[in-house]
């Protein structure tokens, strides 16, 4: 049985955690018959966070510098999930040290540092993956199905969005996220993503993009200690930072398959704690998702009678692997975490079988390219085309 060693990253933060936890549980799940994890290091760089690790993977090395982890003979994988800024020059690192990476999205700062990437995991050989876990929700698998067996006839029309309301208040706190230093592309590259890789999931490559990103709070406070979306009380002292990096955007894409899309995705969305949804239309049915009903697939077939034809729910469940994996009836939800152990347990099966699995860093690749389209179309005010 082959058992990966594995570094995490940035291990005190949202990511680190919850990637953690998947590679000591998802063998509870899918079994050791493709492999098992051992987190032998734990990275992080803030001191305070950093003492407070070791409960979470016993054993473990503790490291504050990511390069001790890279350099590391006994490390087989690093898993990235450090500030987007650093993704590119940690998994460049970590690629020619020889080891397989897994590094959450965005997977670089810009299309050519992510061909880069891809092009030395290729002569490196090694195994590479990028954190897009929404679409392991084998709901979309489904969806996937049914658009890739004709059901729904050729694709005319993608409609997709993403949002939350952690900026919807001008006074809320600054964070890394809102920096164009930390995070060059902003919600593009953090939320946006999420809609691509299910863009690039169910429909394949987008060809063109035009795109209106938006500054919706152009300055604020700075307040040490407040995490992702949580609310804080001003003390009137703070120093206020300007906000470097879009807070949303509204865009219009064409796919290689001739589908067109429209999409919008923002962090300013009052009382959106978090929506996503799509809609696929193509000429003989459509498919409806919204994450609210987190399994639930809405399937419509003009292939039905005239006169009964309508949305049927589909709510996904043990008849497929990787919800069976964890519940044995349907309707009982598998959630975002559940996504994420799916994600490692193909993290860990690509190694041991030495087999790429979607998305890797080509995939990755496209997904940034469309990212970067973004950020130059909105300059530009224009089409900007994909190749
Ligand atoms: N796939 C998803 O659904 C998803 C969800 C959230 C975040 N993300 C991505 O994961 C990454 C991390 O996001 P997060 O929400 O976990 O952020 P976070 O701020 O919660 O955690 C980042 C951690 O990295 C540490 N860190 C920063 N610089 C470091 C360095 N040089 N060396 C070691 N540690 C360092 C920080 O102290 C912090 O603990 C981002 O790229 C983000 O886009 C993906």
């Amino acid at each position: 049985m082959v058992k990966v060693n594995v570094a995490v990253l940035g291990a005190s933060g949202w990511m680190g955690k919850v990637h953690t936890m998947a590679y000591q549980t998802f063998p509870h799940f899918f079994g050791e018959g493709n492999g098992t994890a051992h987190v032998a290091a734990l990275v992080e760089a803030n001191p305070q966070a950093a003492n407070e690790l070791s409960f979470r993977a016993p054993g473990a090395k503790i490291l504050q510098s990511w390069k001790e982890a890279v350099n590391d003979p006994e490390i087989d994988l690093i898993d990235i999930c450090l500030p987007d800024s650093l993704h590119y020059e940690v998994a460049k690192a970590a690629l020619l040290a020889g080891k397989h990476v897994y590094c959450e999205k965005p997977l670089a700062d810009t299309a050519s540092e992510a061909r880069e990437l891809a092009d030395i995991a290729r002569e490196k050989g090694v195994i590479t993956r990028v954190g897009h876990a929404f679409p392991r929700n084998p709901v979309h698998d489904v969806a996937r199905d049914i658009i890739t067996s004709g059901d729904i006839g050729d694709i005319k029309l993608f409609k997709g969005c993403q949002h939350v309301d952690v900026y919807s208040d001008p006074l809320a706190p600054y964070m890394w996220r809102a920096d164009a230093s930390l995070a060059p592309t902003g919600i593009v590259g953090d939320t946006g993503t999420h809609v691509f890789s299910i863009m690039h999931f169910l429909l394949g490559r987008t060809s063109a993009v035009i795109a209106d990103n938006f500054i919706a709070t152009d300055k604020r406070p700075v307040v040490d200690g407040v995490g992702y979306g949580e609310e804080t009380q001003l003390s009137g002292d703070e120093e206020w930072r300007d906000i470097t990096n879009p807070d949303g955007t509204n865009l219009l894409c064409r796919f290689e398959n001739g589908a067109r899309g429209i999409v919008d995705f923002s962090r300013i969305a009052t009382g959106r704690k978090f929506r996503q949804s799509y809609e696929v239309y193509g000429t003989k049915g459509s498919l409806v998702y919204d994450y609210d009903e987190v399994n639930r697939l809405r399937f419509y077939s003009h292939d039905d009678p005239n006169g009964r034809r309508g949305f049927r729910e589909i709510d996904v469940g043990p008849e497929h692997d990787t919800f069976r994996a964890f519940l044995p009836l349907p309707n009982f939800a598998l959630g975002y975490n559940e996504s994420k152990i799916i994600e490692v347990a193909e993290v860990i099966r690509s190694i041991s079988t030495n087999t790429p699995i979607w998305p890797t860093f080509d995939d990755g690749h496209h997904i940034c390219q469309i990212v970067d389209a973004c950020m130059d179309s909105s300059k530009a005010q224009r089409w900007v085309e994909i190749s």
